[in-house]
């Protein structure tokens, strides 16, 4: 499996990713910056509306509630009217003027007796509307400006004046709008990096898997969740993998065969006779010792080891000569039976689960003998104590024959490797059972497979034409 990085060390080493991320939250931001000044726009707009509106309303109540106490002179409530309305933070004068426009109560003392010359202020002693306007004060504060005419009856007695800021209004939306922006921008970036890292990641991950190839390492994979094209494709790479490391392996098994065939042809010059020779030797050495010799017990030893070399030699030279079939008519079932029988002094017992309507096929004899048997003391060494093995022929266009047992299981990683020759797992194994049973497979250009799972058992596979090409 391919090795995971951190992300930020993923995020400094990836161009790919940064650049994902670069672009990602540049258009994050344009988007914030776009919607940011649209609704400080709009808001503007409806804010000043509102102050407007505000502005209008106070001095409008100031004009009818002052209308009492100027009718009677009364400049204290007026004063108290004032003073009530000024706690409003956002008003920056208030004012009432006589008809001359002057002013008779203000919230700022020193404006009292002061006259207003203003345009507004001109124009609204001449006008019974209420009059307003957006200007600035000698500090640049944008205000509104309201003038409001006081009656009695049809008298106009004076004129009720507000200056109101807007700057708040406008300070607290930008307020509003720059964190509400930042925030945005920060999730932004989180998600950016996020996103940049989902789409690079896998990337970058069949970059690696592709540098492993390089390597030669087929046996690399990589794990891309999800449905979409990535994880499509990561399944698809890793299914190429792994034929290609099955491809691999089976080019270094036919390598070592060709090797083994090599390697064979010298012992069947230099070694095959001089071992038959010394088995005979041997042999006709211990029958002639008594039985109560001190020397028999090293005669057996002698004997016994020529055995097994000569035994090794024959199976070497059996997987290593090229196949030559015999072919005949062959009932499979029949011979399934025959190599039970042949092995009936094996403790395990043999289940046979025999299809009747099995048809003949055209094969080697001989050579599926020795590949069942050899399937079938493989399945009684895997079983350590209870257990069974199962023999099933299933017949169709082509024969299927399935040897199972409830021993030891195969680990994962060697379920590969088992039909290469000179493979063993066993302390007195040869390895050469497997590959034996496999070429006779194959030179009847059939298929052999293997499904194990520790602890539960194995299962081998065997699919034969009924007639080989
Ligand atoms: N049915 C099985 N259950 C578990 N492991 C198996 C089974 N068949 C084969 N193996 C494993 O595959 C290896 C190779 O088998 P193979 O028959 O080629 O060699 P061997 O049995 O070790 O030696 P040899 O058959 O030459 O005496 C075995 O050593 C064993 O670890
Ligand atoms: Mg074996």
């Amino acid at each position: 499996m391919i090795t995971e990085d951190s992300s930020l060390k993923r995020f400094l080493t990836s161009k790919l990713q940064r650049r994902f991320f670069l672009y990602f939250s540049g258009l994050v931001l344009m988007t914030v910056l776009f919607i940011s000044v649209a609704v400080y726009h709009f808001q503007t707009k409806m804010l000043l509306k509102q102050v407007q509106n505000k502005a209008f309303s106070l001095t409008s109540i100031l004009a009818y509630s002052s209308l009492n106490a100027i009718l009677l002179d009364d400049y204290i409530t007026i004063q108290m009217l004032i003073d009530s309305m000024s706690e409003d933070p956002n008003i920056r004068s208030i004012a009432i003027l006589d008809t001359s426009g002057r002013v008779i109560a203000a919230n700022q003392l020193d404006l009292r007796g002061y006259r207003y010359e203003d345009p507004l202020t001109k124009k609204a002693l001449h006008t019974d509307i209420f009059l307003h306007q957006k200007e600035k004060n000698a500090s640049g504060e944008e205000i509104w400006d309201t003038a409001v005419p006081i009656y009695n009856l049809d008298k106009r007695i004076g004129t009720a004046r507000i200056k109101y800021s807007i700057e708040d209004t406008y300070k607290g939306l930008l307020r509003t709008i720059l964190l509400i922006g930042l925030f945005a921008f920060v999730i932004s970036l989180v998600l950016s990096f996020r996103f940049s890292a989902s789409i690079s990641k896998p990337i970058a991950d069949v970059v690696k898997l592709a540098e492993e190839y390089g390597k030669g390492n087929f046996s690399a994979s990589i794990d891309i969740p999800g449905d979409d094209e990535l994880g499509h494709l990561a399944r698809e790479l890793n299914k190429l993998s792994r034929k290609l490391q099955v491809l691999v392996e089976e080019k270094i098994a036919n390598e070592n065969l060709i090797v083994l065939g090599e390697f064979s042809s010298y012992i069947i010059h230099d070694l095959k006779n001089p071992i038959s020779g010394l088995h005979l030797l041997a042999d006709g050495l211990h029958r002639k010792l008594p039985d109560d010799s001190p020397l028999k017990k090293y005669s057996t030893e002698i004997v016994l080891a020529a055995q097994k070399l000569e035994d090794f030699t024959r199976r070497t030279l059996d997987i290593a000569r090229s196949a030559k079939l015999y072919v005949t008519a062959v009932n499979i079932n029949e011979l399934i039976k025959q190599v039970v029988a042949d092995i009936k002094e094996l403790s395990t017992p043999i289940f046979m689960n025999l299809d009747p309507e099995l048809p003949e096929i055209q094969a080697d004899h001989r050579m599926l003998y020795m590949a069942i048997k050899n399937l079938v003391i493989n399945a009684h060494e895997a079983i350590e104590n209870k257990g069974k093995i199962t023999i099933q022929t299933i017949g169709n266009d082509h024969i299927t024959i399935k040897v199972s047992d409830t021993g030891s299981g195969i680990p994962q990683d060697r379920l590969a490797t088992v039909f290469r020759p000179f493979f063993s797992m066993k302390d007195s194994g040869h390895g050469l059972g497997l590959a034996m049973v496999k070429k006779v497979v194959i030179a009847h250009q059939g298929k052999i497979n293997v499904e194990s799972t520790e602890g539960e058992g194995t299962t081998f596979i065997i699919h034969l034409p009924i007639t080989p090409i």
